[in-house]
């Protein structure tokens, strides 16, 4: 079977900062991968990179055997409508209810602006799909509320039902509960890699508490300094191994420091 994401060699600078170091994995389908690492090893970098936003310097990048470089605009529209995000800060639109943040969602910011400001309607069978989005996340009954109406955690589910109903088949959540207190960290976690298991995606989501990753993802890849430190079963992971990726020189842009003398 073809698998999910196939990252071969990434290199991705910054100026004179290389921040990927040739980052290579295999995500098989249907498998959920927790990315961890600490702050400025790489991690939003290589996630940007996978939906073709950051420039490579070199590598392949394949989702489901498609790949990005050498996509013509509309092959790569159609790679990454296949994919959803989750971002740590949900980053729904203010101005809409939860409901048409949903049904709206996939549109683009800009679109979307005119859109609502036209109120042009949504077909029947899109509107019932994204009601049944919001209660897949047990937030129909907060289908007319508004962001700022809503707790973080009911935010970030509202922002799980907008990916799910763009039909990705690759989810990337990038610290999708770091801005949450630990009760509502995991009961997003909890909704997230349900829906994950049920529709059978694949997925690549960071997190920062080592007990969670072990917890709830089937396989580890660990960075350090834009490199892939650990790749591993979780089984086959302990909590020495994934404490040592936040330590010594983690970030890409640390500077050797010369030894004391
Ligand atoms: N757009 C950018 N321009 C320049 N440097 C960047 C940019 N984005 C990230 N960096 C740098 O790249 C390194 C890795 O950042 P990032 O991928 O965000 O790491 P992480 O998500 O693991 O915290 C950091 O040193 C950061 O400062
Ligand atoms: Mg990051």
């Amino acid at each position: 079977m073809t698998p999910a994401i196939e990252a071969d060699k990434l290199v991705v600078c910054y100026g004179k900062l290389k921040v990927l170091r040739g980052v290579s994995f295999t995500i098989p389908a249907g498998q959920g991968v927790v990315l961890l690492g600490a702050n400025g090893c790489g991690k939003s970098t290589l996630m940007r990179s996978l939906n073709g936003l950051e420039k490579l310097q070199s590598g392949t990048i394949r989702i489901h055997g498609d790949a990005l470089s050498g996509a013509s605009r509309s092959e790569l529209r159609k790679i990454r409508q296949g994919m959803g995000y989750v971002f740590q800060h949900f980053n729904l639109v203010p101005q809409l209810n939860a409901f048409q943040n949903v049904l709206f969602g996939s549109l683009g910011r800009q679109r979307l602006g005119l859109l609502s400001c036209l109120s042009i309607t949504a077909s029947v069978a899109d509107r019932e799909k994204a009601m049944h989005c919001l209660d897949r996340v047990g937030m129909a009954d907060r289908a007319l509320h508004r962001p700022s109406e809503l707790s973080g955690g009911q935010q970030q589910r509202v922002a799980i039902a907008r990916m799910l109903m763009q039909n990705p088949k690759v989810v990337i959540a990038d610290e999708p509960i770091a801005s949450l207190d630990p009760k509502a960290g995991r009961e997003v976690l909890d909704i997230l890699w349900r829906i994950v298991t049920e529709e059978k995606l694949s997925m690549l989501c960071t997190l920062h508490q080592l007990e969670l990753a072990q917890e709830y993802g089937d396989r580890i890849l660990g960075m350090k300094a834009g490199h892939v430190e650990i790749d591993a079963p979780i089984a086959q992971t302990d909590i020495a191994q994934l404490n040592a990726l936040y330590s010594g020189m983690t970030r890409v842009d640390a500077q050797p420091t010369e030894a004391a003398a």
